[in-house]
C-alpha cells in the first residue's frame, strides 16, 4: 500500500530552512547510493531501502522546486544494474510508476517538466509508458526539470553519440570541420541541458560509476557518507551551501 507523502505543505519550511537565493547550482545530478545498506542495518530486504529511497526522492525533489534548480537529474538505474537479481530489478523500475503515479498532479501543479535520459527501449513497458506519459503530460512546463536517467550509461551514451555523428558525416549532414565540443554534445542524451553544476553522491563510495562522463568535466563535487533514504532537506541545503563558497575557474586562476 502506498502511503502519500504530502509534496508541498510540510512542516519543514523557510521557518527552519534557509533557501539560498544566489548562487544556486542551475544543474545538480545526484548519484543516489546507499539504498540497500539502509535496509541491511535495519535487517529489512534490500528492496525496503529503495522504497525508502524513494520517499528521499519526494523530499529532494521538493527542495529543488523551492531553491528554484533549473535541472535535477537524479541516477535511477543504471546500465549495470541489470547485474542484480530479477525481482530487485523489478522493483526499482516499477519506482518511477509509482512516483508518477501518486505525484505527478502535484508535480504539474509546481510547474516541473519531466525528462528521461537512456535506453527507454530496453525498459519494461510499464516504466516506458509512465514516464512518456509523464513526458507528455509536462512537457509545456517553464519549472524545475526533472530527469531521471534511466537504464542509462555513460560510456554507451558516447558510443552512441560517436555513431550517430559519423553516420551524418557519411550522409554529408555534417563536416567534420563542423565538429566541435558542442556540436558534440548535442548527439548526448543530454543535448540542450547545461551541463550539470553540482553532483551528489550518497552513500560513502567515491566514484562515478559510469554518470555523465563528459557532462561532469567541470562539475563540483559533493559526498557525503549519509545513506540516501536518509539523505533530507537539510542535507541538500548543507551540499548548497558548500556549492556556494566554491570558486569555479574552469581551468582558469
Ligand atoms: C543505489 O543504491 C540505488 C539504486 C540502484 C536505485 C536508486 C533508486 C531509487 C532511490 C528510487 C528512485 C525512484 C525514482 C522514482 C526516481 P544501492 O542499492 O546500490 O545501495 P548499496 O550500495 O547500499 O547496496
Amino acid at each position: 500500500m502506498s502511503m502519500k507523502i504530502p509534496f508541498f505543505n510540510n512542516k519543514q519550511s523557510k521557518e527552519f530552512f534557509h533557501y539560498p537565493e544566489d548562487h544556486t547550482p542551475d544543474h545538480i545530478a545526484i548519484i543516489m547510493d546507499g539504498n540497500g545498506r539502509w535496509a541491511g542495518k535495519r535487517g529489512m530486504p534490500r528492496v525496503a531501502g529503495h522504497k525508502e529511497g524513494l520517499s528521499a526522492v519526494v523530499k529532494i525533489v521538493k527542495a529543488a522546486v523551492k531553491c528554484k534548480v533549473k535541472v535535477l537529474t537524479l541516477y535511477t538505474f543504471s546500465t549495470e544494474n541489470w547485474k542484480r537479481p530479477k525481482p530487485e530489478i523489478d522493483f526499482i523500475l516499477r519506482l518511477p510508476k509509482e512516483f508518477l503515479h501518486i505525484y505527478l498532479p502535484d508535480l504539474i501543479a509546481n510547474n516541473v517538466r519531466i525528462e528521461a535520459i537512456g535506453d527507454m527501449e530496453n525498459l519494461p513497458a510499464y516504466t516506458r509508458e509512465s514516464v512518456q506519459f509523464a513526458i507528455d503530460r509536462t512537457r509545456d512546463n517553464d519549472g524545475l526539470q526533472l530527469n531521471f536517467a534511466l537504464n542509462y550509461g555513460s560510456r554507451r551514451e558516447i558510443l552512441n553519440a560517436m555513431k550517430k555523428m559519423f553516420t551524418d558525416i557519411n550522409d554529408a549532414k555534417l563536416s567534420m570541420d563542423e565538429v566541435d565540443e558542442q556540436q558534440f554534445s548535442e548527439y548526448l542524451n543530454t543535448a540542450g541541458m547545461s551541463d550539470p553544476d553540482l553532483l551528489i553522491r550518497t552513500g560513502g563510495e567515491k566514484r562515478l560509476s559510469n554518470f555523465l562522463l563528459w557532462q561532469l568535466a567541470y562539475t563540483e563535487f559533493w559526498f557525503t557518507d549519509v545513506l540516501w533514504p536518509d539523505f533530507s532537506e537539510k542535507e541538500f541545503l548543507h551540499a548548497l551551501e558548500e556549492y556556494r563558497q566554491r570558486k569555479r575557474r574552469y581551468g582558469g586562476i
